[in-house]
């Protein structure tokens, strides 16, 4: 679940953790909001994906709020990460729609009088007051009648419409077989919509739209997002300490940056926690301390992975952690010296663990790496085993 929050008034930390709150807390990624936003309204849809945590959320938050004063493009942004059904996908995107253009607005108004056609339940959340929709289908046929439907009404606006849907690899989860060539043969059409997909599983995500045998294939611009450049970090970490009249040492930000390896989950959880404490000044010692302090209290979650894994995948992410990243999985040296035995056991314990979310495959122009993708886990198990 993506959170938004725009209640700036209270004192912050402006080390985000979680969510975007507006351009203030986002660190560079120019380019990247540049390129996305020529993509889309150059009518290219997109695909964009990253290694988990590295800020594809976040970005899609930074594009939208770039163009939140632009009169002829409208946004949409949907998590479908907790839907189940094609039926969950459109009360979603209904959701959103419903939330965006209020019955007030000319546009609202129309959409309103389609989805009431519908004979929903509409209801609204007692917190936050966005509204709810339950529609009510008499066969799986409407379901589809309906998303093409919702898409025919946004297209008709005079406005370029982006939505993006996030965590989309979520709908090889429906139980609905054809939902990608339904999706794929109602998107194909669109003049004024674009879509951003985006999602957390990127091998599955590179197979939906990189595979000649499905749906999607090659019908998206493919955008992988990199890790923000050590510098730029360094720059935005100092001015936000300084800001919040805490004096940060050169040596200090580059060993935050080390040890987090610039992968901006990790490297905002670590400068939140320096940043809470209010010292007056950050040094290398301080930095180490927070860091193993973050470990430490993290190792109760690193122990419930362990719940969940067989002795071998384990035994096998502990080798993956000493060696910080493999390429060669089946090399006799790397079997013989963690004892994996043989080489497709090896092939078969990675991919349980990729499955798990446990390990990333990171492609190169030459070869694929393997790597853990939680930093402090991967540290947690080099040091403890
Ligand atoms: N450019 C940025 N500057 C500062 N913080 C950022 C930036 N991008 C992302 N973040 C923060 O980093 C964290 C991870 O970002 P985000 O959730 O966008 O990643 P993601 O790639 O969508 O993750 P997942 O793969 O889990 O969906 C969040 O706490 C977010 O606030
Ligand atoms: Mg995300």
């Amino acid at each position: 679940m993506y959170i938004c929050t725009k209640n700036t008034s209270m004192q912050i930390n402006p080390f985000l953790t979680t969510g975007y709150i507006s351009k203030e807390y986002f660190c560079d990624r120019e380019k990247e909001t540049e390129n996305l936003i020529n993509y889309c309204t150059n009518g290219n849809n997109v695909t964009l994906v990253s290694l988990r945590r590295l800020g594809k959320s976040g970005l899609i938050q930074h594009v939208f709020e770039n163009l939140k004063d632009n009169e002829t493009i409208e946004t949409i942004y949907v998590d479908i990460y907790s839907t189940r059904t094609l039926e969950d996908f459109i009360k979603r995107i209904s959701e959103a729609i419903l939330k965006k253009f209020p019955e007030k607005t000319p546009f609202g108004k129309i959409f309103w009088e389609f989805i009431k056609r519908l004979r929903p339940l509409i209801s609204f959340d007692n917190i936050t007051g966005d509204p709810q929709v339950q529609i009510m289908y008499q066969s799986e046929h409407e379901k589809t009648s309906t998303i093409q439907n919702l898409f025919e009404i946004i297209e008709k606006q005079n406005k370029r419409v982006i939505i993006a849907i996030d965590e989309f690899q979520q709908i090889n989860e429906y139980p609905e077989k054809n939902i990608e060539a339904i999706l794929r043969s109602q998107i194909q059409f669109l003049k004024n919509i674009t879509f951003i997909f985006c999602g957390s599983k990127q091998s599955i995500l590179y197979d939906m739209f990189s595979n000649a045998k499905r749906p999607f294939y090659m019908s998206t611009q493919f955008m992988n997002l990199d890790k923000i450049e050590n510098n730029k970090y360094a720059e935005f970490i100092k001015e936000k300490f300084e800001k919040g009249e805490m004096n940060v040492t050169n040596e200090a930000i580059n060993l935050i940056l080390s040890l987090t390896k610039t992968y901006t989950f990790y490297t905002q959880k670590l400068c939140n926690k320096l940043y809470g404490m209010k010292p007056e000044q950050i040094d290398i010692e301080l930095v180490k301390n927070s860091y193993f302090e973050i470990i430490e209290e993290t190792k109760l979650s690193f122990l419930q992975i362990r719940e969940l894994l067989t002795k071998a995948q384990w035994n096998y992410l502990i080798a993956i952690a000493k060696e910080e990243g493999i390429s060669k999985i089946t090399s006799q040296d790397f079997l013989m010296r963690y004892k994996i035995g043989t080489a497709s056991n090896s092939k078969r314990l990675m991919k349980a663990l990729i499955e798990k979310d446990l390990i990333n495959k990171i492609h190169t122009i030459k070869e694929s790496t393997y790597c853990i993708n939680d930093v402090f886990l991967n540290h947690w198990l080099k040091e403890s085993y």
